[in-house]
């Protein structure tokens, strides 16, 4: 049943697009701006696919950006959902699965996050190794369609081992830096307390956001590679002696998106 709607968009998008992508690009808040740099760009607004919630975050556009990039096929999302606008998990990760049966194989997400980690800098790029469900529900509670993925879904290797090899690698022939770390979800939408920071970095995190894991989860679930990467747009509460701010998130997000922009990009590339 869940299957039959992921179709029903999936046909409506087929019908728009002009070839089958490969990789799919969901860009965090301040973040759109790679869907800027696909050739030849078709637009597909969510509000014109059955069975699509539509965004109210600010930063995002709420539309899909189809066409090449850096030699390949891509399916961009120019703004993604959060649960902490309300919406369901499942409609969170309905446009994961509809990329997953139009052909996506790889699936490539940025965020803006606060950096947990006390080593990090604004302005620093993680690439995620792992993450940690803090957002208090998971994408897959509910009756599970077979036709999508498992009851069950493995998380052990959800951030594709090779995926992040050629990160790193494609990093590294850049010159731009980027740090390795475990994300943790936070369902929002205030920021955490100090002290909400200082147990998540006991538990082992090193960065902290709003988005992603649901997404990750699944897109594990229904078979696709997944790369994920962070911006940090600012230190977690209680590191600095200062407030957070969502203004303060957008205006670093917007002067650190050429650099990561440029990575995916050469990612891509190499895939
Ligand atoms: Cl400090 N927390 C969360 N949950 N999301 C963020 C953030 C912090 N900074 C940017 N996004």
């Amino acid at each position: 049943m869940m299957m039959e709607t992921i179709q029903q968009a999936a046909d409506l998008l087929r019908s728009r697009l002009p070839e089958t992508p490969t990789v799919g690009i969901v860009l965090g808040s301040g973040l759109g701006g790679l869907a800027d740099r696909i050739e030849a760009p078709v637009y597909v607004p969510y509000s014109e696919i059955p069975g699509f919630a539509v965004s109210t975050a600010p930063g995002h556009a709420g539309r899909f950006v189809a066409g090449q990039l850096a030699g390949k096929q891509v399916l961009c999302m120019q703004g993604r959902l959060h649960y902490y606008e309300g919406h369901s998990m499942q409609d969170i990760v309905f446009p994961i699965r509809v990329m997953k049966a139009l052909g996506v194989e790889t699936l490539i997400l940025t965020n803006a996050a606060g950096g947990v980690n006390t080593s990090f800098s604004v302005g620093d790029l993680m690439l995620l190794e792992d993450h940690i469900n803090f957002m208090g529900a998971n994408p897959l509670t509910g009756p599970n369609d077979e036709a999508v993925g498992p009851r069950f879904c493995d998380m052990t290797f959800a951030y594709t081992p090779a995926l992040r090899e050629l990160a790193l690698q494609v990093a590294e022939k850049q010159g731009v830096a980027l740090q390795k770390g475990v994300y943790l979800g936070y369902m929002g939408p205030s920021y955490e307390t100090p002290a909400e920071i200082r147990a998540f970095r006991t538990l082992g995190a090193d960065a902290v956001g709003m988005s992603t894991v649901p997404e990750v989860i699944a897109a594990s679930h229904c078979g696709l590679k997944v790369l994920a990467m962070s911006l940090i747009t600012n230190m977690a509460a209680g590191i600095e002696k200062k407030k957070l701010s969502g203004d303060e998130v957008i205006e670093i997000a917007n002067q650190r998106a050429q650099v990561l922009q440029n990575l995916v990009s050469g990612i891509i590339a190499e895939l």
